[in-house]
């Protein structure tokens, strides 16, 4: 047991700023901290850590607490782990009162096997620079290889030595049990006898975030085909294989300054890049990425170069996995290593600077690397040009954010030489289908819509979207703009009078008195010559639109008037529709007016609620509160005014 006076010390100097920020890449926000919640999967921040209060807090899930059930919650670690941790990172001397053997016995599991993967680490260490057949094998190997001694050191490599059961022996006359050998993957166990699954290899010691080992690759050295080149410790309470990443211990402090991370396959291109001075690498262990490795990236940087070793058709293969990591909001570059070259044996060939210079040079952006590629295969086949255009469109449209995604469609609208509106709308579509798939299973399952990260992957289907009522009240204008609309009102004496406006008029009026601003570009330019020509008590004149220099508009307001917004494309349905509409104008305008308010509100509320869910004092959150409440109130009163129309 730590005594008490050790824990007030820890507690006294831990900085809570400083220990989350191990794992969380912070921004200073005022005199607090903001960040990716490193508890559920967010693209805003919303983690806010007080250095004046000693405590995070996550807005978004809600999670809070202190330094140390920071590191339990975060690193999973047990209560004394965590203080063991903060002493090391402060220097604070532990120290503790005396353990009794129920304390002992009850030491966790996970804390076992990480002392035996530490003390296995300690013996490939000690095989590979103390022992005559270490140093003749192992040391050699690695030196042929160019590592130095002090890379070697730094990535803690070992030796384990070609015997069957050298290190289960060793372990077992230490005091380590028989158990905890197997679950950490050491000792393999049959009817016959038991022996060490590493024999005769290298070993590269795999490091969790704090840098505790967690398991182990071993790499051959033979050239035996029949053997497996790595041979990696299995799945245990401490080692999961998809929630790592070989390297990132090494390059997280440098992933963050940096704003990037260098994907590689295998543990000796992690290596060889850090003896060349690049020290922001990870490697996949040669899969592609797991879920659970992107997030881990992206709590340090949004980009992501991948540096790759293989051909062309090699990096085809792997285009759904990368795939998946622009649909995690990333950016994605990559670099192409020269036939039979990779970031290693590149790195060996040649001098940092050099090493630094080609990754500068050769990085390309993905999605563009993608479409030169799909390009040069389909040149004068304009089936497979069609076919790669939906290809290149089913990546862009994963793009979380629209800003990016439109960037994109526009260089690949002028490297494929097709336009861009075509590009746009087969992307609309891929985006609608997701979202439709997306919504019937999250249907079934009955999850509540996403607040976050989901919702704004689907902006272009957003319900909050307001652009098909700013559309709709255009088309009203432009449509009918010049019709009459009869209002009835009692005069001094009561007696019922008839008074008409002009629905331009009408809309207009409304639309001012709310100072309401569009935020559909083209509905904006027409809003605006509408109010140009109503200051003068004229109408604009169709042509003035359909015929306007403005390409782009002017087929914006051909399409909104010639075919019915919304609407099927069965004529004959159309046209009942537009007759009766015309009946009803009034109606019409009157509903589009409450639906875009509808909207409007709705969108208020939402961005209220986000910032509520960002506030961070007491005073702040009262004040939205109360704005709350008075949009709900507003949108109650628009919403049944609206249904009163709809149904009357
Ligand atoms: P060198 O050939 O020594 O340069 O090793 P490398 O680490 O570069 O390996 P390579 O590029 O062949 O493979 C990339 C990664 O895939 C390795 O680092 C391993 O993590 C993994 N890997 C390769 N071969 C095997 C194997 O036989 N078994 C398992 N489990 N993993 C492997
Ligand atoms: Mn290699």
């Amino acid at each position: 047991m730590i005594k008490k006076d050790t824990k007030d010390q820890i507690f006294e100097t831990a900085r809570v700023e400083e220990v989350v920020g191990e794992f969380v890449n912070l921004k200073k926000r005022g005199k607090d901290y903001l960040g990716l919640c490193p508890f559920h999967n967010e693209k805003t921040p919303s983690f806010s850590v007080s250095p004046s209060k000693g405590i995070y807090k996550c807005f978004g899930c809600g999670k809070s607490g202190n330094s140390v059930t920071f590191l339990m919650e975060h690193e999973h670690y047990s209560y004394p782990e965590a203080l063991h941790y903060l002493a090391d990172k402060y220097n604070i001397e532990i120290e503790e009162e005396v353990e009794t053997d129920e304390q002992k016995q009850a030491e966790s599991e996970k804390e076992s096997l990480f002392n035996l993967t530490e003390f296995a680490s300690k013996y490939y260490i000690d095989q590979l620079f103390n022992t005559e057949k270490g140093k003749a094998i192992g040391l050699t190997y690695f030196k042929q290889r160019g590592f130095t001694e002090k890379t070697i050191k730094k990535f803690q490599l070992g030796y384990s030595p070609d015997e069957w059961d050298a290190f289960t022996r060793y372990a077992l006359k230490s005091g380590y049990k028989l158990d905890y050998l197997e679950k950490a993957g050491f000792t393999i166990r049959n009817e016959h006898k038991q022996y060490d699954r590493f024999r005769n290899r290298v070993m590269f010691p795999i490091h969790s975030l704090t840098g505790r080992i967690l398991g182990f690759g071993g790499r051959i050295l033979s050239t035996d085909k029949k053997k497996p080149k790595y041979v990696n410790s299995p799945e245990s309470e401490i080692y999961n294989k998809s929630k790592i990443l070989y390297g990132l211990f090494f390059a997280k402090r440098k992933i963050i300054d940096e704003d990037n991370c260098f994907l590689v396959e295998g543990y000796t291109d992690v290596i060889s890049l850090h003896q060349a001075g690049i020290e922001n690498v990870v490697a996949s262990s040669g899969t592609s990425l797991t879920e659970d490795q992107i997030r881990l990236i992206r709590r340090y940087t949004k980009n992501i170069t991948i540096l790759f070793d293989g051909d062309e058709a090699g990096l085809k293969a792997s285009f759904r996995g990368i795939d998946m990591i622009l649909e995690k909001g990333m950016h994605v570059n990559i670099v192409m290593y020269p036939p039979g070259e990779d970031p290693d044996s590149y790195a060996r060939e040649h001098r940092p600077a050099e090493v630094r210079e080609f990754i500068k040079n050769n990085s390309r952006n993905f999605i563009l690397y993608k479409a030169n590629l799909l390009l040069k295969e389909s040149e004068g086949d304009p089936v497979k040009k069609a076919s790669l255009a939906k290809e290149l469109v089913n990546s862009v449209a994963l793009i979380p954010n629209q800003i990016d995604r439109l960037a994109y469609i526009k260089q690949c609208s002028s490297l494929l030489d097709m336009p861009e509106q075509a590009l746009v709308s087969e992307m609309n579509k891929v985006t609608r289908k997701r979202f439709k798939q997306q919504f019937r299973k999250e249907e079934a399952e009955d999850i509540p819509e996403p607040e976050t990260a989901e919702a704004e992957q689907q902006e272009h289907y957003d319900p909050l979207d307001i652009k098909p009522q700013e559309k709709e009240l255009i088309r009203l204008l432009l449509q009918y703009g010049n019709e009459d609309l009869i209002f009835e009102q009692e005069d001094q004496y009561g007696r019922k009078q008839e008074h008409s406006v002009k629905l331009a008029a009408f809309v207009l009026n409304d639309l001012r008195a709310d100072e309401y601003e569009f935020t559909h570009d083209k509905c904006k330019s027409i809003y605006q010559v509408f109010i140009q020509h109503n200051d003068k008590g004229t109408l604009p004149n169709d042509r003035e639109f359909m015929n306007n220099d403005d390409e782009e508009l002017a087929k914006f307001a051909i399409d909104m008037v010639s075919s019915p917004y919304a609407l099927s494309e069965n004529w004959e349905k159309n046209r009942i529709f537009v007759n009766s509409e015309r009946d009803h104008l009034k109606e019409a305008v009157i509903s589009a007016l409450f639906a875009l308010k509808a909207r409007k509100i709705e969108q208020m509320i939402k961005e209220n609620q986000q910032k509520i869910s960002r506030a961070n004092n007491e005073n702040e959150i009262i004040e939205l509160m109360e704005i709350h409440k008075h949009l709900k109130a507003k949108s109650v009163e628009v919403n049944n005014k609206l249904g009163r129309i709809i149904t009357r």
